[in-house]
């Protein structure tokens, strides 16, 4: 029970990676704070629940700051304190080439992928601060790294991410609070169905180890990364590609 005294909020935490990370930290005994803009949240919470893991839900648009500070309000008014934030939610966007995405598909893909990340931290950070102890963990991609073709606003804003972590890793670096990002390649879930095929089958022909990731396996790095454990690396990308990622 790694996590018996932590207290976790998890975003896009409905489904896929979000889920699968949240189960990953409340089986260790977290107390989690599920945000999601799906209703169905609740569904999680109480499947969570019957397996007698200790979780409240959100729901809200993370792009908002009344998300954040409604999900650390409800957070510390059953918990005290968040001692580990996952930002995870993200959507894929629309696959073409930039010059024929309208501009608001930008600012629709950046509110949730980078502006979502920035306003959790900004809302989480104080609290960790106050308790002296922190471990936030960003979801990028491979395609920040690399830039994926036909996914401008999608790739950009990973890479954002990235830059976004490895700030504030600095400007937190002389405090107990751990600022890592992740950069999965392709992981089975329902993002791929904002994906054209063919745009699915170009990220899986540059995988050297020739599958997709599981959600278990990027929820076992992320655990990792959240806990006590990971007090050395801050401002730091964690690849997790099937051997995509050279640098
Ligand atoms: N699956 C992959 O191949 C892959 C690879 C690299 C990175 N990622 C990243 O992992 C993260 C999770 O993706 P996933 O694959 O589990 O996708 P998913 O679509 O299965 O889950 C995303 C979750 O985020 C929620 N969400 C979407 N917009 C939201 C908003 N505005 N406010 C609150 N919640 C919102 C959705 O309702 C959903 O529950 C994303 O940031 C994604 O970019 C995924």
């Amino acid at each position: 029970m790694k996590f018996k005294d932590k207290v976790a909020l998890i975003t896009g935490a409905y489904q896929g990676l979000g889920k699968g990370i949240a189960k990953k930290l409340g089986e260790q005994g977290c107390k989690l704070i599920l945000v999601d803009i799906d209703e169905r949240v609740k569904d999680t919470e109480k499947e969570f629940t019957n397996t007698g893991i200790d979780s409240i839900s959100v729901i809200g648009d993370v792009s908002k700051e009344s998300t954040a500070n409604s999900a650390v309000e409800k957070g510390v008014k059953k918990y005290n304190k968040i001692d580990i934030l996952v930002n995870n939610a993200g959507i894929g966007g629309i696959n073409q080439p930039l010059w024929d995405l309208p501009v608001d598909e930008l600012d629709r893909v950046y509110a949730i992928n980078l502006r979502g990340v920035f306003i959790f931290c900004k809302s989480v950070i104080p609290l960790m601060l106050k308790h002296k102890y922190g471990r936030i963990v960003n979801i990028a991609s491979i395609a920040g790294k690399e830039g994926n073709p036909n996914a401008v606003p999608y790739s950009a804003t990973k890479s954002a991410v990235i830059g976004l972590t490895k700030s504030l890793g600095k400007e937190l670096a002389k405090t107990e609070i751990r600022v890592n990002c992740v950069t999965p390649a392709v992981v089975k879930t329902s993002i791929l169905d904002e994906f054209t095929e063919e745009h699915i089958n170009y990220m899986l022909e540059k995988i050297p180890i020739g599958r997709t990731g599981k959600i278990e396996e990027v929820a076992n790095m992320v655990a990792w990364i959240a806990s006590e454990e990971c007090s050395f690396s801050t401002g730091a990308v964690f690849d997790i590609s099937g051997g995509r990622a050279t640098y």
